[in-house]
C-alpha cells in the first residue's frame, strides 16, 4: 500500500487501464464496468445482444461516463480479432458469462451439457488465452472470473449438477493460470457471488432471501466493490484467490 492510504475508488483509480468486461451489459457485469469507467478506467464491454449494450451505454452517459461497447460471441475464437483491435492492449479482463441450469440429471441433454461448458468454462478459457499474450508483454495484468458461493469445494448441487461441477472446474483453471502466470505481473482471481439481486436473477432465487444468513440478498454494487478491489494495481500480490460475497450462504 502506497502512504498507507487505500485508492481503490475514485475518478482517478484505474486512470490509464485498459479493460475489457466480457459479458460487461449483464447484471453483475454492468456494474464492474461502470464502476470502473467511473475510477478512470477505458471500458470495452462486450456481450451478444445489441439492446442491453446500448442500455449500459445510456446508463453511463446519464452517469457523465463513457463506455465503449462491442457485439460478440465469447464461446468463440473468431469475433477476438476485431475485439482485440477495439480493446487495445488491456490491461485488466472481466470475463462474467456464465449461463445456470438446473433440473434431474436425466433431463440434461448431451448439446444442454456442451452449451454450459462453452459459456462458463471456454469462453473464460478464450478469453484469457486471447488476452495473455499482451498482458505478458507488458508484464502487467488483472484477470477476474465469476464462479459461485461454495464453488471453492465440490460439494453437491441437486439439480444443478452441471453448473456447480463447471464453476468449481472455473476456479481450478484460474488457479492454475494465476500460479503459470504470477512471475509476469498477472494476477488471476475469482468472484462467488450467492444470491445477488440482478434484474435476471430467476424468481425462485429472489424468494430465497430467509435462507441467507444476512437475511437479504446482495447487491450487484457490493460484488463491484470487490471486483474493483482485487482489480487494483495495489492487489498484485493476491492471485489465485476466491473471494465469497454471498452474505454467509454455502460457506
Ligand atoms: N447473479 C447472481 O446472483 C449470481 C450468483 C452466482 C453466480 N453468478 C455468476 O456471476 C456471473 C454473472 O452473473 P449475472 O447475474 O451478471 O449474469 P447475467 O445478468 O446473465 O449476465 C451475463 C452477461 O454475459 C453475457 N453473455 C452471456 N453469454 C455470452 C457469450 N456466449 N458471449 C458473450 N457474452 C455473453 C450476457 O449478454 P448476452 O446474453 O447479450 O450475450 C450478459 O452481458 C455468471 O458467471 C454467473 O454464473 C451470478
Amino acid at each position: 500500500m502506497t502512504n498507507g492510504a487505500w485508492r481503490d475508488s475514485g475518478p482517478s483509480a484505474f486512470q490509464g487501464r485498459r479493460a475489457l468486461v466480457i459479458g460487461g451489459s449483464g447484471g453483475l457485469g454492468s456494474a464492474v464496468a461502470l464502476d470502473l469507467a467511473r475510477a478512470g478506467a477505458d471500458v470495452l464491454a462486450t456481450g451478444r445482444a445489441a439492446g442491453p449494450l446500448r442500455s449500459l451505454r445510456t446508463m453511463a452517459e446519464a452517469q457523465g461516463l463513457a463506455i465503449r461497447t462491442a457485439r460478440g460471441d465469447a464461446t468463440r475464437r473468431a469475433p477476438w480479432r476485431t475485439l482485440a483491435r477495439r480493446a487495445g492492449p488491456l490491461d485488466i479482463l472481466v470475463h462474467t458469462p456464465g449461463d445456470y441450469w438446473e433440473g434431474p440429471l436425466s433431463r440434461l441433454s448431451e448439446r444442454a451439457w456442451r452449451a454450459l461448458v462453452d459459456s462458463n468454462l471456454t469462453s473464460a478459457l478464450v478469453a484469457m488465452q486471447e488476452a495473455l499474450p499482451g498482458m505478458r508483454l507488458r508484464r502487467y495484468g488483472r484477470i477476474l472470473l465469476f464462479g459461485v458461493a461454495g464453488g471453492d469445494s465440490p460439494r453437491a448441487a441437486p439439480r444443478a449438477h452441471a453448473y456447480r461441477a463447471l464453476k468449481t472446474a472455473l476456479l481450478s483453471l484460474a488457479r492454475s493460470v494465476a500460479v503459470e502466470e504470477a512471475a509476469n505481473g498477472i494476477t488471476v482471481n475469482v468472484i462467488l457471488p450467492g444470491i445477488i439481486r440482478t434484474p435476471d436473477l430467476p424468481r425462485s432465487f429472489r424468494a430465497t432471501a430467509s435462507r441467507v444468513p444476512a437475511r437479504r440478498l446482495g447487491t450487484p454494487h457490493e460484488v463491484s466493490r470487490a471486483a474493483l478491489f482485487l482489480l487494483h494495481e495495489e492487489s498484485g500480490y493476491i492471485t489465485g484467490s476466491a473471494l465469497t460475497i454471498s452474505g454467509g450462504y454455502l460457506l
